[in-house]
């Protein structure tokens, strides 16, 4: 919803503290519906995000004749229709802002005997899809983009077979999707990442009775086994957690707690390169439930210093890099990111759009093809764009904790598309937001 009014107010706050519960996890809330749509039985869902994406993935279950009763907004049960369950929707299912919902899709729906369109808003429909396309080709199926992006057309009814894949970029939506086509084909696929992604996908197949094998870098799935239905408790999002952690360390002086946040090692890059700029996080009550850990997360203030992130972190802490920027520009000396090119191809350019917004409060960066430096100093106030980017909104919200004035943001709509009670939640911290 690029170019809506909706915008920011935040004044300087001085502190943040006290106890958050932020919501569910994206990935895996995804993940619940799709898998439990194909599986056979009931799957209960405790802890979803009832965020814009989320719902996105939903509505298009729906549309395509599943059965999903909602209890309340973060639990839900959803009537498995098996593998071959789903029917033809009758026009094209829009996934809004989400790509990770377009691109499971792609893998779930390549194998389905009917046609199907996918498209997005005016953000997706610029991301690239052949990555996906690509191998689901090279399986047997029939996939139309549209110069690389939405709208993606699947011609159904398509046999397909196993593949053994090796990404040439590491994603976990592209491994995802060549893994739940795999479920269809004949034969074993196997997907081999040229770095670990996030492995929700692997852990929740598991979880429903599929066996994936993993050896080092790679995945593999026998195709035709069938999945049944289970339960599914959701811990919080980290990547939502995020923005807490970096407001925790610039302002937490009596510490700041984030209840039952979710702390796959596939997801916690954050929390790595949080630590190597010298922040006090610890990591208490660690737990697991359905094959996904999860912990409190308690923050408190203390001094940043910058560093040169390690690019193996770069794949484990991908979406937080908005918040990780916010960081660098409190931190005491140069931050350097390199080995991120992917970051241009997020919800917007999150490369140049952080730069652009960091220009703007007067903070001192370079721009490089696949990265960023980012010298620490003061922030002041002023307005910056956030392109409709909801990560970028909430990133420069925490730069509030710093700024010397009142900061506005703007096109913050889409925040609803992850953390829809971002507003809420900032405020019980002691952001002064409206
Ligand atoms: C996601 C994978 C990542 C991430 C996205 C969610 C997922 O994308 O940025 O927000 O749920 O699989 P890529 O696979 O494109 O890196």
């Amino acid at each position: 919803m690029s170019g809506s009014g909706a915008r920011y107010i935040l004044q300087p706050a001085a502190q943040v503290g006290g106890e958050l519960a932020v919501p569910g996890d994206k990935s895996i809330s995804h993940r619940a519906l799709m898998l439990g749509g194909i599986a056979s039985g009931r799957t209960e869902i405790h802890g979803f995000l009832p965020s814009e994406d989320c719902r996105a993935t939903l509505a298009a279950l729906r549309a395509m004749g599943l059965a999903v009763e909602e209890h309340s907004a973060t639990v839900l049960t959803v009537h498995g229709a098996g593998p071959g369950g789903l029917a033809a929707p009758a026009q094209a299912l829009d996934m809004g802002n989400s790509g990770t919902a377009l691109r499971l899709f792609m893998g779930l729906l390549a194998a389905q005997p009917f046609d199907v369109t996918l498209t997005g808003d005016a953000s997706l429909r610029q991301r690239p899809m052949e990555r996906v396309a690509q191998p689901l080709r090279a399986m047997g199926a029939a996939i139309d983009t549209e110069d690389g992006r939405p709208p993606v057309r699947i011609h159904g009814g398509r046999p397909l077979t196993a593949i053994d894949y090796a990404l040439p970029m590491p994603s976990a939506q592209v491994k995802s999707a060549i893994l739940l086509a795999g479920l269809y084909a004949s034969g074993v696929t196997r997907v081999t990442e040229p770095a670990p992604t996030r492995d929700h996908t692997e852990r929740m197949l598991d979880g429903f009775g599929v066996r994936v094998e993993r050896a080092g870098a790679s995945a593999s799935v026998a195709g035709g086994q069938r999945l049944t239905g289970t339960r599914i408790d959701v811990p919080a999002d980290i990547s939502s957690a995020a923005f807490f952690l970096v407001a925790g360390c610039l302002a937490a002086r009596e510490g700041l707690v984030l209840r039952n946040v979710g702390v796959n090692p596939t997801r916690t890059g954050v929390i790595d390169i949080l630590r190597l700029m010298g922040a006090d996080i610890r990591v208490e009550n660690a737990r697991e439930s359905g094959g996904e850990p999860s912990a409190d997360l308690v923050v408190r203030a203390s001094a940043l210093r910058g560093i040169r992130i390690p690019e193996a972190l770069v794949p484990l802490a991908i979406d937080e890099f908005p918040a990780l920027f916010i960081a660098a520009a409190a931190a005491e000396g140069r931050t350097e990111l390199r080995g991120a090119a992917e970051l241009r191809v997020k919800e917007t350019d999150r490369l140049a759009v952080m730069a652009e917004g960091l220009g703007r409060l007067g903070v001192r960066h370079e721009l490089l093809p696949d990265g960023i430096r980012i010298d620490g100093g003061p922030l002041s106030g002023g307005t910056v764009d956030s392109h409709g980017d909801h990560r970028i909104a909430m990133a420069f919200a925490v730069a509030s904790l710093r700024a010397r004035g009142p900061l506005e943001i703007l096109d913050v709509a889409n925040v609803a598309t992850s953390f829809p009670d971002f507003v809420p939640l900032a405020r019980a911290a002691g952001l002064a937001i409206s």
